[in-house]
């Protein structure tokens, strides 16, 4: 019997890939987004205590009241922006699942999406299951900056869509008011819809303020904004998420997800909305900038090199030119087996596979994962 091919990816994705071999190799693993330190223990308590007291039923589709009141309330909070739970909310299966819904939501055979790359790995595949097709654009090195010449040529009448993400995996980067005012200008006169990918929002450093497509009084219309509670809370395997979007978006959202999954996991809505609510949330994104500059002090003893230090997300790109010539691929797979830490190519965020010889490596560890994965790295040698 043949089976369709939805979508042009081959293969196992690349973190499934490298943290397989982290395991068979018994390398650190640097290499997927996902914390190993624990979590808050009042978030396990608040899980806890939901199945005690009863929470083990299906929610209602839309997500439950509590969990979607307590982000209102924290939307209120940290950027004085009104969310109304009932029509511009609803909770998702993690921010994956809230992409590929976005995407079944608004995409048809023939339109277009424009990608930009380096790219989280989801985007291209949930595109082409549709039925559409992925403009990919290279963001421009080494600031990975948008070419907004190379935007405005790619859009036509058949653009549907383009997905943002900021902070960004893989590069750190993130964007400013300036990038929205650009994307402003580009799509004024179009029914050009945005996918806002904003799962590490809460993840910026050095001072910076992450700035959300919610704010920008021109795109928020046209926006369907993407959370995941995972890399807040440091607890990626509950995989629970969120979408924001008008009104209109949100009834045409939920048309697809309450036949994809109906209701998400009720004792961990139930726990998240209890923590959110607790007035003293531990400050994620200092811990998170101590990982990073801990990170980037060690990683000076060994012979990569980093463009700048990440201004957001899990996440830090480093080139390793000096050591090797190998292919990015070859070479995380030579690192893992042969220096025992595994990081991630950054040419599995491209269609087609730019290799820019660099890696990205995880720094949401805890210290005592980065020493000795640095104690390792520092053995490389310079290519002479
Ligand atoms: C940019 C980006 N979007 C979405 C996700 C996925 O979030 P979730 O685990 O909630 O599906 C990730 C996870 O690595 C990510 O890096």
């Amino acid at each position: 019997m043949l089976l369709p091919h939805k979508h042009t990816a081959e293969g196992t994705t690349i973190f499934t890939v490298m943290s397989g071999l982290a395991q068979q190799h018994n390398a650190i693993n640097l290499s997927q987004g996902f914390p190993d330190f624990a979590i808050d223990e009042r978030l396990s308590q608040s899980l806890h205590e939901a199945a005690l007291k009863g929470f083990n039923q299906y929610a209602p589709m839309p997500g439950l009241p509590q969990l979607r009141q307590a982000i209102v309330a924290d939307f209120k909070k940290r950027y004085g922006l009104h969310i109304d739970a009932d029509t511009e909310l609803t909770i998702t299966p993690g921010a994956t699942y809230a992409i590929y819904t976005a995407f079944t939501t608004i995409l048809e055979p023939g339109d277009e999406v424009i990608v930009l790359e380096p790219a989280y790995d989801s985007y291209i595949p949930n595109i082409e299951t549709n039925g559409a097709k992925a403009i990919t654009i290279s963001l421009q090195a080494p600031g990975f900056t948008v070419d907004w010449e190379r935007v405005e040529q790619a859009i036509n009448l058949r653009t549907k869509a383009i997905i943002v993400n900021t902070p960004h995996n893989p590069t750190g980067a993130i964007w400013s008011k300036e990038d929205w005012d650009m994307l402003a200008s580009l799509v004024k006169d179009t029914n050009i819809i945005i996918l806002s990918d904003e799962v590490y929002e809460q993840l910026v450093y050095d001072g910076r303020q992450h700035y959300s497509v919610l704010q920008h009084e021109e795109l928020r219309h046209r926006s369907f904004v993407l959370y995941s509670f995972g890399k807040v809370f440091h607890n990626t395997g509950w995989k629970i998420g969120y979408c924001i979007a008008p009104p209109a978006f949100t009834t045409a959202f939920r048309r697809i997800h309450q036949f994809l999954c109906f209701s998400v996991n009720t004792p961990a809505q139930y726990a998240l909305a209890q923590y959110l609510s607790l007035p003293d949330l531990p400050a994620v994104a200092d811990m998170m900038q101590q990982k990073r500059d801990y990170f980037l002090e060690l990683l000076s003893q060994t012979p990569f090199t980093i463009h700048r230090p990440a201004a957001g997300s899990y996440f830090q790109t480093a080139s390793y030119a000096h050591i090797s010539h190998m292919p990015d691929t070859e070479f995380a797979q030579w690192l893992t087996r042969e220096h025992g830490v595994a990081t991630i190519p950054i040419s599995a965020f491209y269609r087609h596979k730019k290799d820019d010889k660099l890696v990205r490596f995880c720094f949401a560890k805890k210290e005592e994962t980065i020493v000795q994965a640095i104690e390792r790295l520092a053995k490389l040698n310079v290519m002479v």
